[in-house]
């Protein structure tokens, strides 16, 4: 991918990712006047109506009477009409759902994709919002239609509201307050309190939301994977991380007692079991390639509500036209480390090459390029099309 990481940006306020990345990313708020300048929605608003009402498809409604919030998930049967106050739609990986808010969410890839999540889109009446919180994501809140006021603050007190549905913070203190018309965009570190409050009845918000992993899931994917590759090379099973083979985590030998001697208390667990249980461990590596299994299978791991569509038609890439281009579906998910490739949850069986990294940074190649594969490449990208992972037009 060429970008200019030193290049003022527009979506950034002038900021070039760079200096974003070093002054504002994980540290503080940021807001931009028009970073999308003379934005216009892209769908009609009474496709989110539609889009909450299907199964297949992640949304809430949180309504607001007074102190008392109101909490329904989707698929939603009935939404309140525009002219009535205090509620708000919310749905997600709207990215997967409309190709331009996919499109829009490129404009974001100066941060890595591991650390992508979806994009969200609101519906609001006036008054509507989720109320006071913070997030442990990293966002940035796109005013999409309508105006809505922020008012955020970075105090220590994350106290919450107990017993309510939705997490709304106790003593929400807020430092700052803006009106955010559209096309204008609000970056939010994680744990950055926050409340947005419709100030029309046709208040629309794109939030483009970055998950923070928990350390405690990354030790735990890690020692998985290990758990994966000790059973594969062990005989004992396969699992999700033990293809292809890591060296090294063959565990051999059977535990061995000759010096027991006899007991009065059978029922105690001997010692040497234990010792020859941690002894066993020693042999296994928590290396890169560990880590890097886990998280390339993992983060690829394609959103619980997509659904690739099988290609019916025979396409043969030797047949298309130099200039035809093979674009990762929209669902897809594509990353690489070292030699290593995964596709949605799968390490790929080719090792990383031209064609691979240029896929899955740019997201497209030209057949022309895909013309220039080895032949496990070459099969890959067939089978991906085939599976509706790939798509050309
Ligand atoms: C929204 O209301 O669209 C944004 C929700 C949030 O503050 O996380
Ligand atoms: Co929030």
């Amino acid at each position: 991918m060429q970008m200019d990481m030193n290049k003022p940006m527009q979506l950034l306020g002038g900021l070039s990712a760079e200096e974003f990345m070093r002054d504002y990313w994980q540290k503080k708020p940021l807001l931009i006047k028009q970073a999308f300048p003379n934005f216009k929605m892209p769908i009609p608003l009474e496709r989110l109506r539609t889009l909450a009402s299907f199964e297949g498809v992640e949304s809430r409604m949180v309504r607001r009477n007074g102190e008392e919030w109101l909490l329904d998930r989707g698929p939603l049967e009935e939404i309140p009409t525009n002219d009535m106050p205090n509620w708000s739609l919310l749905v997600q990986s709207m990215d997967l759902h409309e190709q331009a808010f996919y499109d829009m969410a490129q404009n974001f890839r100066f941060i890595p994709d591991a650390r992508f999540d979806d994009v969200m889109v609101s519906l609001a009446s006036i008054g509507g919002g989720v109320g006071p919180h913070f997030d442990t994501y990293d966002v940035f809140l796109l005013q999409g239609n309508g105006s809505r006021t922020w008012r955020i603050s970075q105090q220590e007190d994350q106290e919450l509201i107990p017993d309510l549905p939705c997490r709304i913070l106790k003593n929400f203190k807020p430092e700052n307050e803006w009106v955010l018309e559209p096309g204008d965009m609000l970056y939010l570190p994680p744990q950055c309190a926050h409340d947005g409050i419709a100030d029309t009845n046709d208040c629309v918000t794109i939030s483009f939301g970055f998950r923070t992993l928990s350390l405690a899931n990354m030790a735990r994917g890690v020692l998985e994977a290990a758990i994966d590759q000790i059973s594969v090379q062990s005989g004992l099973g396969i699992g999700i991380y033990s293809e292809p083979l890591i060296d090294g985590y063959k565990v051999d030998g059977l535990y061995s007692d000759p010096q027991q001697v006899p007991v009065s208390n059978p029922a105690q667990i001997p010692e040497s079991m234990i010792e020859q249980s941690l002894e066993a461990l020693k042999n296994i590596k928590y290396n890169d390639k560990l880590a890097s299994r886990f998280l390339g299978c993992w983060l690829t791991e394609p959103n619980k509500v997509a659904e690739f569509e099988f290609n019916e038609e025979e396409l043969n890439i030797e047949d298309m036209s130099p200039e035809t281009i093979l674009r990762l579906d929209i669902k897809s998910k594509m990353l690489y480390r070292n030699n290593e490739v995964y596709i949605n949850g799968e390490v790929v069986e080719a090792p990383l090459n031209e064609i691979l990294k240029t896929l899955a940074d740019d997201r497209k190649i030209t057949a022309e390029l895909a013309n220039t594969s080895d032949e496990l490449t070459f099969e890959l990208l067939h089978r991906w099309l085939d599976d509706g992972w790939l798509i050309c037009d």
